[in-house]
């Protein structure tokens, strides 16, 4: 991925609107979705699957509020999902963003050198159009483009309304995607960044390395890509070398090889979040109790109560042009790989760069009692 020329810095070839979803292959769909909808609050939405005439596959969709996560489960060995599966464990395979026309956009990433997964393929039935084509991005993830504004059926063609029986739990107030965030291997961030440039004409908006974020052990370093309408962000790290392996090191080992790390959730109330995801058993990522200590001094005024926030253990970052509130998952599966943050953001958008230290830590005596530090 060396690319020549540098005209093409800035441009957006085609418009991007939004995430259209993220699609992870699981083992056990039906399960998963268990987990999704009793933790983080989602609900059924759609469903494909023998049902509804597909046999190799089950997908379900689930939605909360303006996000929709699919899990897909191959139902035979030689389902490409079966190998992606064997390969990485559960985890986000797509990365699916909304378009005007799919064809547009696949034929334009192509074109600056993006490859095919798979082409345009426009269905035309009573409820509308719909286009769908995808794109390779990092690793054995994929970017899919929907276009779907001129479609009133259920989800997409060959989906049904998905009815489940109700899960009690308490409204986690998620509202939508914020950013989504890969790791790629040592040395290959600059050619994702230039990927993201060429490719999308997006915009590289941040860039931190180890100086900014390192613990005595080990560092990463990251940039920021987005659209041009701020609402796809998307951070690419990669490690740093350290005196022990860094955490990006370990997603890398155990997901072999690179693939999304994080998706970061919005909240408008970071508070009533945490205390519903708590409750409905959601465990987080530890935050030492001293964090608190120098916090004030650290982000200034905030309206929070600093007492309730450290009895959450929500984190708080401020940059010029205000401040943000953030909280990590812990490893959502056995693999310690994929996890969700919860993110509030009150004029900020950055990413939380002076929690990274803390939260470095914080990882790290994870990974310490995994014993792969
Ligand atoms: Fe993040």
């Amino acid at each position: 991925m060396a690319y020549i020329s540098t005209e093409w810095k800035g441009k957006e070839y085609f418009p991007i609107h939004d995430f259209h979803h993220v699609e992870y292959f699981v083992g056990n769909a039906k399960q998963a979705v268990h987990f999704y909808r009793s933790a983080f609050g989602f609900e059924p939405h759609a469903y494909c699957g023998p049902e509804t005439g597909v046999r190799e596959k089950v997908s379900y969709v689930l939605k909360k509020n303006k996000q929709f996560f699919i899990f897909t489960t191959p139902l035979c060995s030689d389902h490409p999902g079966s190998d992606w599966l064997k390969n990485h464990g559960d985890g986000i395979y797509d990365i699916a963003m909304s378009v005007d026309c799919d064809q547009t956009a696949y034929d334009s990433c192509i074109a600056r050198g993006a490859k095919g997964v798979d082409t345009p393929n426009v269905i035309t039935d009573e409820n509308g159009e719909y286009g769908k084509s995808s794109i390779k991005t990092y690793g054995e993830t994929i970017h899919s483009f929907i276009y779907d504004s001129n479609y009133n059926g259920h989800w997409a063609p060959g989906f049904k309304p998905l009815d489940l029986p109700h899960i009690p739990n308490q409204d986690t107030h998620l509202i939508t995607i914020d950013h989504i965030v890969g790791n790629v291997e040592e040395g290959k961030m600059d050619e994702w960044q230039e990927f993201y440039e060429k490719v999308f004409g997006f915009t590289t908006f941040v860039r931190f390395d180890e100086t900014d974020i390192s613990t005595q052990y080990s560092a990463l370093k990251s940039i920021v890509v987005r659209s041009k309408n701020w609402k796809v962000k998307l951070p690419i790290n990669e490690p740093a070398s350290g005196k022990k392996k860094s955490q990006i090191e370990e997603y890398l080992d155990f997901n072999e090889g690179p693939g999304v790390q994080h998706v970061a959730i919005l909240t408008n109330d970071i508070i009533k979040s945490i205390i519903a995801l708590r409750a409905n058993g959601v465990d987080f990522l530890d935050v030492p109790d001293t964090y608190y200590d120098s916090l004030e001094d650290r982000v200034g005024p905030i309206d929070e109560d600093l007492e309730e926030l450290k009895k959450l253990k929500i984190l708080v970052d401020r940059d010029e042009e205000g401040y943000l509130l953030q909280l990590f998952t812990k490893p959502l599966e056995d693999r310690p790989t994929l996890f969700i943050e919860i993110i509030q953001r009150k004029g900020s958008r950055g990413f939380g760069q002076g929690n990274f230290q803390a939260l470095f830590e914080s990882i790290e005596r994870e990974q310490e009692l995994r014993g792969n530090l």
